[in-house]
């Protein structure tokens, strides 16, 4: 009886020890690093206000959420990577194909000699391919101006960060 116990015992121990049991558990270290750092309310309105207008008014919750449309495409982020589209840090007042050197754009992109500010950019989101004909942003746009606007202005501040 003591020695199954004891077995039994020396089994559950065993298994314990595992190789690589713990580990798994253990963030790695890039991601800890890679944490997000979160911004108050309050802060986001004061990096908005600080905007030129007319972005200053712009309402950077709603930008964020129509951000999540991108998302799919883009990432806004500090050397954040390409991904379909690219990275968006940055971006506002270059040149178009100039922003992401690493960036495989359309010859219709690399072409078309235009700077991204904002009127520039609100047509451009409104409707990519009356702005860049033969570009190859595969998105339909967004009619709502404010929703423009707000994007536009998320871009900004995150560009900041
Ligand atoms: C389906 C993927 C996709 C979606 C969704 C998308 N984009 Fe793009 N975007 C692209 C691609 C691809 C390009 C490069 C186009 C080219 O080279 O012609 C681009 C280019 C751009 C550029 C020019 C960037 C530069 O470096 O010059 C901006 C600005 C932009 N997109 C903003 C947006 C915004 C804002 C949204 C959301 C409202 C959005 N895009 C949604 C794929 C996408």
């Amino acid at each position: 009886m003591r020695f199954i116990a004891a077995a039994a015992l020396t089994l559950a121990l065993a298994a314990c020890g595992q190789p690589g049991g713990d580990a798994k558990n253990d963030a790695p270290p890039a991601a800890k690093a890679a944490a997000v750092q979160e911004y108050t309310p309050e802060q986001n309105a004061a990096a908005i206000a600080a905007l030129p207008a007319p972005l200053n008014t712009a309402n950077y919750e709603n930008g964020r959420r129509v951000f999540a449309q991108c998302r799919s495409c883009h990432v806004v982020a500090a050397n954040g990577r390409n991904g379909v589209g690219p990275n968006l840090h940055g971006v506002i007042g270059t040149t178009t194909g100039g922003h992401a050197p690493g960036f495989n754009y359309s010859p219709a992109m690399r072409n078309a000699n235009l700077t991204w500010d904002f009127a520039t950019l609100d047509r451009y989101l409104e409707r990519p391919m009356a702005v860049i004909p033969g570009g190859r942003m595969a998105f339909v746009g967004l009619r709502n101006p404010d929703d423009r606007r707000d994007v536009i202005a998320y871009i900004a501040v995150e560009s900041q960060r």
